[in-house]
């Protein structure tokens, strides 16, 4: 799942072990930044191998970053550093032991259960701002009870995510990563991992799809009756095809008569921009995108809209076929 071409962001680190296997991996460390929410001096006092750890992250070109609160890291100014991150991590997340042993009823529904859920809570709404629509945030996560009970993908969909994937996680596959209790007079050990599973999260395209929706529903109030045309340009390609923004205008009466290739070329000067935090005034690769144009929907234009179909796909679709039935 992760690679050296990606940027990582790792939060509520331990010992930093996980991230230094991952530098290892990678052979360098500088598409990585590294966090925890203790202090470094915290974290070599609870830590025997954090010091090392640590120091060796940072010759491997890591960015290391201490007192980071899920809650915030997205106001915070060393994480944020203009970067959109392609992976965001968070192992194991919980809130410490403050609240009694993991099995006690008490400590699962009355206390412990929401304080560890507030924190995965914190860290979706936090990451989401760190990502873009193809980013991925994951979290990993005891998976039998009373684990089960945190919800962690009901969690994430609340704050705006869907569960992309969820595989199984063996400690195994991270050679020299300890996982650590981390807080309490044991935070030093390592607790059984036992059934676990790595949560990975994207986030839900509902979003623009409802800017999308309302931009389509208001332009149409305004554009000409029958040669008026709505134009939308949108990257093409995995995962900004999930928006369906063909099927949206159609939901709104509305008919796609051409979709044609979109260039920066043709447009000199234009500097496409992100638009919102937190590189809001840089452009984004473009890659594959198109440029929809619409006109409301009329008989005429299902005709057109049949031939532009027939011809970009070779056949008609069902809905055309039906189109066919009602001019017949
Ligand atoms: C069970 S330990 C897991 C540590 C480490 N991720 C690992 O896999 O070994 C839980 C971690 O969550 C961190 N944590 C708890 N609340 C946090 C918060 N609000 N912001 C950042 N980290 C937090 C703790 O500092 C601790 O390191």
């Amino acid at each position: 799942h992760y690679n050296n071409k990606q940027k990582i962001l790792l939060v509520g680190e331990g010992d930093f072990s996980f991230s230094l296997c991952l530098a290892k991996a990678f052979g360098s460390a500088t598409n990585i930044t590294a966090t925890s929410l203790d202090t470094r001096e915290e974290l070599e006092q609870k830590y025997k191998d954090a010091k090392n750890n640590v120091e060796e992250l940072e010759r491997r070109g890591c960015t290391v970053i201490h007192g980071v609160n899920v809650h915030s890291m997205d106001k915070d100014h060393r994480v944020v550093r203009s970067i959109v991150y392609d992976r965001i991590i968070f192992n194991f997340p919980h809130a410490g032991f403050h609240f009694g042993r993991e099995t006690d009823s008490y400590t699962i529904f009355l206390c412990g259960r929401r304080q560890h859920q507030e924190v995965v809570k914190g860290f979706f709404l936090s990451a989401k701002e760190l990502v873009d629509a193809s980013g991925e945030i994951h979290v990993t996560h005891k998976i039998a009870h009373p684990f089960t009970s945190w919800n962690i993908k009901t969690l994430g969909e609340e704050k705006g995510l869907n569960c992309v994937r969820e595989k199984e996680f063996y400690t195994f596959q991270y050679p020299g990563y300890s996982n650590k209790r981390g807080s309490g007079i044991d935070c030093d050990s390592s607790f059984p991992v036992g059934l676990s599973s790595t949560f990975m999260f994207k986030k839900k395209p509902w979003l623009h799809q409802e800017l999308v929706r309302e931009f389509l529903k208001s332009s149409k109030k305004m554009v000409k009756d029958k040669d008026g045309e709505i134009h939308i340009t949108h990257k093409t390609a995995h995962p900004f095809s999930e928006w369906k923004i063909v099927t949206l205008a159609e939901e709104n009466g509305l008919c796609l008569t051409q979709e044609v290739e979109f260039s920066k070329w043709y447009f000199p000067g234009y500097s496409n921009k992100k638009g919102s935090r937190p590189r809001c005034n840089s452009s984004f690769p473009v890659g594959k995108s198109s440029t929809f144009i619409f006109k409301k929907r009329h008989r005429e234009h299902d005709k057109l809209h049949q031939c532009y179909y027939r011809k970009r796909k070779g056949k008609p679709s069902h809905d055309e076929e039906k189109n066919d039935e009602l001019d017949a």
